[in-house]
């Protein structure tokens, strides 16, 4: 289909979006159907960890599908058992359930932790954050403490209640033996490029731990090596003991290809017996092999090292765009700019100039490249942003 008119003929328009398709991507390049080269400091909203074209990721992809894509999960999946260990030991977590995006991630942790306060003869009550974002399934839309998301399409799930975020007063004044997960992000990225302060998160986990409830983090946007551990919250805890009950992942975890998954504790993840939770789809053939693939290249590449020095030095580019931004916040290579005012004129120019960036919250700008990304990338990046700021 080559007309834009066309394509909004037919599909529904849940989506603000630029006149631009891209035809193919190489490193971290896409080019648009007339070839025009864009700097991606997209990355397909956090997803695209590898970049575009890396050949082992497309022969483990093409190899999969030359023997079978699906089978259902009434058999054992064998890519699956190997994703989930995989999981294990860069998490540090036990066992792993698989879905097909992040909304469905925090649906099964949200069931998970129902199902866990069942056996454990707790009440169902979820405290999640102001501010938050995890989907746009009724349940994932009731965790997300945002109203312009929420209104038009109450009554939502019940038993959630909001706290300020990084106020750890306002969540002991609703935390009691009602609460069965306390749920949060380890930087509100929708919300803003907001961090988690580490003194709020260990004081979440020491609430979880006085009431018997889980702490669950989602990890959707900033897990897989994008905040420069692994798993963001490895920047906090340091520990088994100080690691949550339960992460959330999706979008870098199979590099494009759909997957999502929770990864939990021995101790909650016995909780889920069989037809407690399922999915069609979740964990294939096909998602868990681009998952495999995208970690052991991860790991090859050494890109948890990458995303830190690189978004080290993209912080700094940024802080030196002061006073013509006005705050820079972020970790790895998920960096967040405030800047006066409003932030789609300023997309749309680098989009025009060929740099790819998206906005977060109301005013800031969001750097979520390619996790192979370069310090030359950066500089590229820089100058296209700064032009479009003066
Ligand atoms: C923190 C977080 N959680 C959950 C989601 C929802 O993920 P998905 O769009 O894959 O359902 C997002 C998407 O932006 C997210 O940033």
């Amino acid at each position: 289909m080559n007309n834009f008119e066309e394509f909004d003929k037919y599909v529904m328009t849940t989506y603000k979006r630029f006149p631009v398709s891209f035809e193919y991507g190489d490193g971290i390049y896409l080019y648009d159907d007339n070839n025009k080269k864009y700097l991606d400091f997209t990355a397909g909203i956090a997803v695209n960890a590898l970049g575009y074209g890396n050949k082992n990721y497309i022969n483990a992809l093409c190899n999969q599908i030359n023997k079978i894509n699906h089978s259902s999960n009434l058999y054992y999946i064998k890519p699956q058992g190997e994703l989930a260990k995989l999981l294990s030991e860069v998490s540090g977590l036990d066992k792993a359930f698989f879905c097909n995006s992040g909304a469905e991630a925090n649906e099964a942790a949200l069931k998970l932790a129902r199902k866990y306060a069942h056996a454990n003869n707790k009440g169902n009550k979820i405290i999640a954050m102001k501010n938050s974002f995890h989907g746009r399934t009724v349940g994932s839309l009731t965790l997300t403490g945002q109203e312009k998301y929420q209104k038009m399409f109450k009554p939502l799930m019940g038993d959630v209640e909001y706290a300020e975020f990084n106020n750890l007063e306002s969540v002991e004044k609703l935390m009691n033996n009602e609460v069965c997960a306390i749920i949060a992000e380890c930087i509100q990225g929708e919300g803003g490029i907001i961090p988690i302060e580490k003194e709020f998160y260990l004081g979440l986990r020491k609430l979880c731990d006085k009431y018997n409830a889980l702490l669950i983090m989602d990890e959707v946007q900033t897990g897989i090596a994008r905040c420069g551990e692994f798993f963001a919250f490895q920047n906090y805890a340091k520990n088994y003991e100080e690691a949550p009950d339960v992460i959330s992942l999706a979008k870098g975890l199979g590099n494009g290809v759909p997957i999502g998954a929770i990864v939990a504790k021995e101790k909650v993840a016995k909780a889920f017996e069989p037809s407690d939770h399922a999915s069609t789809f979740g964990g294939n053939f096909i998602s868990t092999v681009a998952g495999i693939a995208t970690i052991k290249e991860i790991l090859n590449l050494n890109l948890v090292q990458n995303a830190k020095n690189v978004g080290n030095y993209l912080y700094q580019k940024l802080i030196e765009l002061k006073p013509l931004i006005k705050d820079v916040r972020g970790m790895g290579l998920m960096i967040g700019a405030e800047i006066e005012g409003n932030t789609s004129d300023i997309i749309q120019k680098c989009l025009d100039n060929g740099l790819l960036i998206i906005g977060a919250g109301k005013n800031t700008i969001r750097f979520v490249p390619p996790l192979i990304a370069t310090k030359e990338d950066v500089d590229l990046a820089i100058e296209i942003f700064k032009k479009a700021l003066q």
